[in-house]
């Protein structure tokens, strides 16, 4: 994926403006269960639209908003519902969304786009399980002492289409995905129009690692195209601040090590035993060559061929450790290791009336098919960190967090811990910030020394930050809501850490 276009500005009118009134019809293809039910109705209301002209721009392509909630006691209502996306012919494509608006002055207030991980998983999932206004329990839906939109204004997205509600043709790439994103944002803005001047900051994690410089980078080329006036008409600056990135998955190359080296050395006992670390580390010269190969020449064969390689190591055996906090145990199911998951899941399903779910669409978590879509392809073979350079030296700031506990993308993926001198690997790249990033230790958070060390390069929270939270797992919202919300203000209001 070394190519050169992927910098290259989406070319003007393929994108986000599209033609008035048209995307109303083609509503239900490939969904034909309800075609016939609807077809009446649509075709009556199609029709009315079509005698009008087109002046309002909300009018230009399909959505369906609705108010959302509140579902628990002492919550704002929010708006929830689908934006209908355009992207080079890819037919239809319908994104899912919730926002909230912060209960503290929301007219300045930073809007924070949150998506889920996997590739798969929700934008539902850190919205119920750690920083929107409600948390899920096995008890129903509880007030969160430590929601984020008591100060933010909070996006969550089903990202890419295929995952969540968000349903429709489906990529399988995170720069797909990337375009995707774009499209949505410039179509959002038309509909929340006093949000487009509010600091917009992605959050993600996991495979969000993955994702989020992708989009920071579409917004980037995009937003110069705009200043050179070479945009789309209609287009948006979109005013992208930073971004906050938890246990990625973003440099394959680090993961095959580090992952060795955190079920080996870095946890007490081993969670491997010495048979597996032994075949781990015979194993690790040919991953890493099957790594770089993927990297230096990325065809189809050798990037599927290193995810093979890399997963036959990573998936072996744990021995009822959890995954994704190694001071759990669990099965390895959902049902046991993510309970929160089943009930997030099941209310979702119980409310989709509600939503005005279209009947034919089930509510899953995660999404099978767009996993599947993305091993098929291979699109984890490819390092995200390729974007930093670009995205530092246009002022966008990148914060890393990770929960110390997990063993999914663990610490030792993105900091090499061989030795503390070394640089984080995660920036293979060489960028302005990286000697200086080496030469920080990691300290302990002053007040929370429990609970968190940071180490900051640049003014104020930092221009490139690396936060560990010593009691996290990968769910770093859910294990640790507390310090996860006043690291997030640190950050957003680049707020010195003390
Ligand atoms: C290590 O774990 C593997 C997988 O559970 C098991 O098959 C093997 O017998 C164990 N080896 C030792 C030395 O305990
Ligand atoms: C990768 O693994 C899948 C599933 O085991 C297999 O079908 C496929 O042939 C493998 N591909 C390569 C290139 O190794
Ligand atoms: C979903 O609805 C069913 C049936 O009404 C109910 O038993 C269940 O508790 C609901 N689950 C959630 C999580 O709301
Ligand atoms: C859109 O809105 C209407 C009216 O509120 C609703 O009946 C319908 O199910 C909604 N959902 C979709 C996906 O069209
Ligand atoms: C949800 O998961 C079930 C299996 O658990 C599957 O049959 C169904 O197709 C999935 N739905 C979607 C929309 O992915
Ligand atoms: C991924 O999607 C692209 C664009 O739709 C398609 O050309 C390609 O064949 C797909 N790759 C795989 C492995 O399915």
């Amino acid at each position: 994926m070394s190519s050169q276009d992927e910098y290259a500005p989406l070319l003007p009118s393929t994108q986000s403006t599209p033609p008035a009134m048209k995307t109303r019809k083609p509503l239900y293809i490939g969904f034909s269960v309800i075609i016939t039910v609807l077809l009446c109705a649509i075709t009556a209301k199609t029709t009315t639209l079509l005698r009008k002209p087109a002046t309002d721009p909300a009018e230009s392509f399909w959505h369906n908003v609705t108010e959302f909630g509140p579902y628990c006691d002492g919550a704002t209502k929010g708006w929830s519902g689908w934006i209908g996306l355009d992207v080079e012919g890819a037919g239809v494509k319908r994104s899912f969304f919730i926002l909230n608006l912060a209960e503290e002055d929301h007219e300045h207030a930073s809007l924070i786009l949150t998506i889920g991980g996997g590739p798969g998983t929700s934008g539902h999932t850190r919205y119920w399980t750690g920083d929107g206004p409600c948390l899920i329990t096995e008890h129903g839906l509880e007030p969160n002492q430590h929601r984020w939109t008591e100060n933010f204004n909070y996006l969550a997205i089903d990202h890419p289409v295929g995952v969540g509600f968000s349903y429709g043709n489906m990529v399988n790439s995170s720069a797909d995905a990337a375009k995707e994103m774009y499209d949505f944002l410039q179509k959002f803005y038309v509909l929340f129009p006093q949000l487009k001047d509010n600091q917009l900051v992605l959050n993600g994690g996991s495979y969000g690692g993955m994702y989020i410089p992708h989009m920071a980078n579409i917004i980037i080329a995009q937003n110069s195209l705009l200043a050179a006036e070479q945009a789309p008409k209609g287009n948006v600056h979109i005013p992208l601040e930073s971004i906050m990135i938890s246990n990625p998955w973003s440099d394959p190359l680090s993961h095959a090590g580090g992952l060795i080296e955190m079920l080996c050395q870095q946890t007490h006992p081993p969670v491997w035993n010495s048979s597996q670390c032994l075949s781990a580390y015979q194993a690790l010269p040919s991953i890493i060559q099957a790594v770089r190969l993927a990297l230096d020449i990325p065809t189809l064969h050798n990037r599927v061929k290193a995810l093979n390689v890399t997963w036959d190591v990573e998936l072996m055996d744990l021995h009822g450790v959890k995954r994704e906090n190694y001071h759990e145990r669990c099965d390895g199911s959902t049902a046991e290791c993510y309970p929160y998951f089943i009930h997030m899941q099941d209310f979702l399903r119980n409310i989709s009336k509600d939503l005005g779910v279209p009947e034919f669409l089930k509510y899953n978590t995660t999404s099978d098919t767009i996993l599947e879509l993305f091993v098929e392809n291979g699109d984890f073979m490819q390092q995200s960190t390729r974007f930093f350079p670009t995205i530092l030296s246009n002022g966008i700031r990148i914060l890393h967090r990770v929960g110390m506990l997990d063993m999914n993308c663990p610490w030792t993926t993105v900091l090499n811990s061989a030795s503390s001198l070394h640089p984080l690997r995660l920036l293979l790249t060489p960028i302005v910030q990286q000697s200086e990033f080496t030469r920080q230790p990691d300290v302990p958070w002053p007040g929370e020394e429990s609970e968190a060390t940071i180490r900051v390069v640049g003014a104020g929270a930092g221009d490139f930050t690396y936060v560990q939270l010593l009691n996290a797992g990968h769910m770093v919202g859910h294990d640790a809501p507390r310090i996860e919300k006043k690291l997030a203000e640190h950050w957003v209001y680049n707020r010195v850490f003390r």
